[in-house]
Parts: structure tokens; sequence; C-alpha cells
């Protein structure tokens, strides 16, 4: 029996819908390269492309566009749930109990492409909905006009937001919207295999999402940049973060061997998004990091991950820290259900083993011998 502990270089199954290529740092939706999709699509044609297969012509662009902003708006029932919830709660914690919810009102079925529009939709809302009502404001209706990016953008402030802002959180939803067996799409994966529903799947994956290890690391690489401050602090701070044991978020991956392609597209918007002083914070942070995370692991270099650069870029358009794993769920639903579709259309139970290395033939003994 081979054991891989962390499933590390195990296939489970094949997929049509992305690949990465972790050797030149290469990240492709079916087919197309991401800086291509990235540099001038929406996140809606990115979205028909992850569920479909394919580019959607002008019509099929247009129906969903309009069926994604249809179903923007959430239930006010969900609104008053949201409203019970303390201010201080965790947004994902919000969000997954929102999803819950919403699937609770709908019978077990086969997750299809209508649960895959509902709850991508939904997500953006459901965040903006929390972040006004935690703050003591009116939750703000969605508008049916904007792109979902800008959507998203007015809901938390009730402006409309400049186009250069919106087009920075468009990319950034498009790169992030799908990446290979990662963490919460094999989460999502995992349950939908079991004949479980698309709400259910999508509860499930945020739950994996929330950790810092996979999606919980932005904010705490906007904390590690507001804690150093100045570029000239940037060598001791990592070098004492490292001696005390600790990771440094934002740098490492399991399957890239080199730069994740992500992060130098972020690199790029947060070069056009953010202001001089904190890109220049990033940039040697960024350097610093990957030097001395070498000395400290000479037998594998680590990189710059994509939680790097999204917070810089998040932070830009001016979104609250503590909305950034859950606006990275607003893309990734679109990767997850995107799978869920692919994993009920040729299913087999997702059900590996362990090997089991506990004790054997022990014999119980009455509770007054122990
Ligand atoms: N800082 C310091 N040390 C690190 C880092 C890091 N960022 N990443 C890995 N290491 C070390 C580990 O401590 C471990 O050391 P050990 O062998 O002495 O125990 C060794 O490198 C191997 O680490 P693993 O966790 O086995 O590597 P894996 O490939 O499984 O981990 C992961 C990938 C979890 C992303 C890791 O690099 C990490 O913890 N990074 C920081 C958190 C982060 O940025 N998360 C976001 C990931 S991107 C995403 O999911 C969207």
């Amino acid at each position: 029996m081979i054991v891989a502990k962390g499933l590390e270089g195990i296939v489970v199954d094949t997929s049509e819908i992305s690949l990465i290529d972790g050797k030149v740092g290469r990240l492709i939706y079916r087919g197309y390269d991401i800086r291509d999709l990235a540099s001038s699509l929406s996140f809606e044609e990115v979205a028909y492309l992850l569920w479909n297969g394919n580019l959607p012509n002008r019509e099929q662009l247009m129906e969903l566009t309009n069926r994604l902003a249809e179903q923007r708006h959430i239930p006010s029932s969900l609104t008053a749930a949201i409203r019970k919830l303390p201010p201080s709660s965790n947004t994902l914690d919000v969000l997954r109990t929102a999803i819950s919810i919403l699937g609770g009102e709908i019978p077990l079925k086969k997750p299809d492409m209508a649960d895959a529009i509902t709850i991508s939709a939904k997500i953006p809302t459901i965040n903006a909905t929390f972040d006004r009502v935690r703050k003591g404001l009116e939750p703000i209706e969605p508008r049916n006009d904007l792109s979902h990016a800008a959507n998203y953008l007015y809901m938390l402030t009730g402006n409309e937001p400049n186009p250069g802002k919106a087009t920075a959180l468009n990319r950034y939803l498009i790169l992030l919207a799908d990446h290979g067996m990662n963490s919460s799409t094999f989460t999502a994966r995992v349950v939908a295999s079991t004949w479980s529903d698309a709400y259910s799947a999508v509860t499930a994956a945020i739950c994996a999402l929330k950790g810092p290890l996979h999606g919980g690391a932005p904010a705490p690489v906007l904390q590690m940049l507001h804690d150093i401050a100045t570029p000239d602090r940037a060598e001791e701070w990592i070098r004492n973060e490292l001696k005390a044991g600790r990771r440094l978020m934002g740098f490492g991956h399991r399957v890239y061997k080199t730069t994740d392609p992500r992060a130098e597209i972020l690199r790029e918007i947060a070069q056009e998004t953010a202001s001089k002083n904190m890109v220049a914070l990033a940039r040697k942070v960024e350097e610093t990091a990957i030097k001395v995370l070498q000395e400290y692991r000479r037998e594998r270099r680590l990189y710059t991950n994509v939680e790097f650069y999204s917070a810089v870029v998040m932070d830009s358009v001016g979104l609250p820290p503590d909305l950034f794993t859950a606006t990275f769920a607003a893309s990734r639903s679109v990767g997850w259900t995107a799978n869920v579709l692919e994993q009920v259309q040729n299913n087999r139970l997702i059900r590996p083993e362990t090997q089991y290395t506990g004790p054997l033939n022990r014999k119980v003994v009455p509770i007054d011998e122990r």
C-alpha cells in the first residue's frame, strides 16, 4: 500500500475544465491560457466557458448575463437570517450558512446548470448584504445593468465603482475561477459524488476554502504588509517569522514549481490599481521572501502564490480584508459548480482509503479495571 500524504501526486479523475502546468507555471481553462482570458473578457464570458466548454457567441453571452443578473437578488428571508448573525461573524461562516439556507428550500436533486447560475449570482449579494448590515447600514439591492464585478462593488458602497476598479476586480474574478483539483474543488466533488446536491457541495467547498493553507491566506498577507510597513523592514520581519517557525502567507504551492502565473498577472494589475508605496512594499517583500525562504528550505524553492497579489489587488479596489476570501468564493463558485456538473455527468463515489497504523487484537476490559 502506497500512502500519498495529502494525496500528493494522486490523479483522482480526468477533467476537461482546467490544466495546471506546474513546471512552467501555466494555467489553462478549457484550452485557453488564463492570460488571454483575463486580458479582455468579462467574468460572465469565462463563467460560460467553464460551465459549457466553449466561449459564448453574443446571444449566448447575453442570455447568461441576463440570467446571472436576474438571480442576483436574495430572498428577504435570507436577508433576515443574515441580519441575525453576530456582526463579528467570519464572512466565510456567513457565506456557508447563507448557501445552506438557500439550499434548504430546494429538495435533494442532481446538480444542474440552474443551480450553478443561482449560486454564483447570489454569492456577491450575500457578501455585500452581510458587510452592510454588520456596519449598521441597509443592504443595497443589486443592479441588473452592471457587470458581475461592478455590481459587487456597487452593492458594498452604493456608488458605481470607477471603471479601473471594476476592471481589476473582473480580472481577479477570472483568474481565480478554477484551478484543477484544489482542496475546495475536491471537497465539492466528493460531496457531489455521493449523489448529494449542488448547495451541499458548495457549502462544503466554502468550508475548505476558509483555511489559510488554501483560500484564507490573503487577509494575513495584507496584515503582513501592514506589519512590515516599509521596504527596509522586510528582511528582518521575514527572518523573525521563519525563525519563530511560522509560514509566510502567499508563498509556496503544492503544484507550481515556479511562480504561479496568476501571481504574475495580479502583480501587473496591482501596478495599475494600488498605490506606488504599496506596490514598492509588496515587490520588496516578495523578492526578500523568495530569497530568505531559499536559505531556509534549500531542497525546495518556494515561490509567490496567487494569494500574495490577490491581497494587494482586492485591497486596492476597496474590499475590506475580511471579505477577501469570501470574494475568492464569489469567483471560485464557478469552478466548483463546473466541477460538480462534470462529476455528476460521469460519477463514481470518491472514497479513498487510509493505511491503519493503530493497535490490533486488543481485549475490552470492564470499565472498573481500566
Ligand atoms: N512559509 C514557510 N515555510 C513553508 C511555506 C511558507 N509559505 N510553504 C511551505 N513551507 C514549508 C513547510 O513548513 C514544510 O516544511 P517542513 O518540511 O519542515 O514541515 C515544507 O515547506 C513543505 O510544506 P508542505 O505544507 O508539505 O507543502 P505543500 O506543497 O503541501 O503546501 C501550501 C502548499 C499549503 C500552500 C504551503 O506552501 C503554505 O502553507 N503556504 C502558505 C499559505 C498560503 O499561502 N496559502 C495559499 C495557497 S494558494 C491557494 O490555495 C489559493
